[in-house]
């Protein structure tokens, strides 16, 4: 393509630094964010919002009114990860409700974030590290986990009390129709521009919430006759992941289960340091961030990965603003980065060249210069 066919756009980002290596991994994906806005004419105007622990910190609660509002005004938000220990921070000390986790459930629900996306991917220049035996992996596997997001048991009311002098604790599972409607139309619109099947997956022989999933899914499924549409019950499904990845292409499912088995599938691939993900609502809007934590026992030591938050950069591009070259190019350059031998230390390997999270960055974002200029001579 040519660099005058390009649309020049106004990005307006909002960013959340967040905790633990949050604030080093979010400026290593500005940078490489930056060398994409220059190389394709466009400009990212960034605004800095305050989320989790950081909130906490200074405003003694985890989510503010102005961080709702400056994130509804942004286009897209970009996240670096929030939370610390829980066995040693003060954080943890506090009722639940104002702990960081509860910041981030809380900006999920207020900006209808209900369609979670993460991609669990096997890169073929890192297959070294995927605990799974070869006859297992067999050609790889690229899932894309459509987790709904703001309901179920996360979002349901629950109550600690003494019942007769005895401690009982009751959270609760619920979904209506339209919830499920929405989450699996996403899942299907996906799978469309995928490989073209559905795993939807429930508890449908034991909750019944799991029961309405499943026949909401169904009178989906029937709208999308191309798409091949199964069901799989949860511990089937978090067996058959490590049994035969392979066999997914879109795994649609309710939220805590969702939750569990994403984790699963990250690990599996053997570097979730490389895991993006996108939340989306029903408009273009979406929050970004990596599929990993905030791990605090490593922050400010220039050590991390920053590629998963990199890559959600990427997937921002590509959901939120449709730039898909742009976004094409950052996916590129961490493949080629990758192909050269450049490792952070999650991913090193033997013969391979060691860096630190900025020089990370900055390789990356070297390479989009050289990458874009391909493209665009
Ligand atoms: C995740 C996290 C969060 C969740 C926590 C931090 C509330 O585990 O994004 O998967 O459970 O959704
Ligand atoms: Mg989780």
């Amino acid at each position: 393509m040519k660099k005058g066919m390009v649309i020049k756009m106004e990005l307006k980002i909002g960013y959340i630094p967040g905790d633990g290596i949050g604030p080093e991994i979010i400026k290593e994906a500005k940078k490489v964010l930056d060398a994409v806005m220059k190389q394709y004419g466009h400009v990212a105007v960034y605004k800095e919002l305050v989320l989790g622990g950081a909130s906490i910190d200074a405003f003694g609660i985890p989510l503010t009114e102005e961080t709702i509002r400056e994130a509804k005004s942004s286009d897209a938000v970009l996240m670096g990860s929030i939370g610390g220990d829980a066995s040693t921070s003060p954080w943890y000390q506090l009722p639940p409700s104002l702990r960081p986790e509860a910041g981030l459930l809380g900006i999920r629900k207020a900006l209808n974030l209900f369609a979670n996306l993460r991609p669990a991917v096997l890169y073929e220049e890192l297959a070294e590290s995927c605990p799974l035996k070869q006859e297992i992996i067999q050609d790889g596997f690229d899932i894309m986990i459509m987790r709904e997001l703001t309901g179920g048991l996360y979002f349901g009311e629950r109550k600690t009390s003494v019942e007769n002098g005895i401690r009982t604790a009751v959270d609760t599972l619920t979904y209506n129709e339209e919830e499920i409607r929405r989450i699996a139309i996403r899942a299907f619109d996906i799978a469309g521009k995928r490989n073209k099947k559905v795993t939807s997956v429930d508890k449908a022989n034991v909750l019944d919430s799991s029961r309405l999933w499943r026949s909401v899914v169904d009178e989906v499924a029937a709208t999308y006759p191309e798409i091949r549409c199964e069901h799989m019950l949860v511990d089937n499904c978090a067996m058959q992941l490590v049994r035969n990845p392979g066999q997914f292409d879109v795994i649609l499912t309710e939220n805590m289960f969702g939750d569990i088995l994403s984790d699963e599938a990250s690990m599996v691939t053997g570097s979730i340091g490389m895991l993006a993900s996108a939340s989306l609502n029903d408009s273009k809007f979406g929050l970004y961030e990596p599929s990993h934590g905030s791990a605090p026992d490593i922050a400010g030591m220039d050590i991390a990965n920053p590629i998963a938050t990199i890559l959600s950069a990427a997937m921002m591009l590509r959901f939120s603003f449709d730039l898909d070259l742009e976004a094409q190019t950052i996916e590129n350059a961490v493949k080629a980065v990758l192909k050269a031998g450049f490792r952070t230390k999650d991913i090193m390997s033997e013969g391979k060249t060691l860096v630190s999270c900025s020089e990370m960055g900055t390789i990356l974002a070297q390479t989009i210069e050289t990458i874009a200029m391909e493209v665009t001579i």
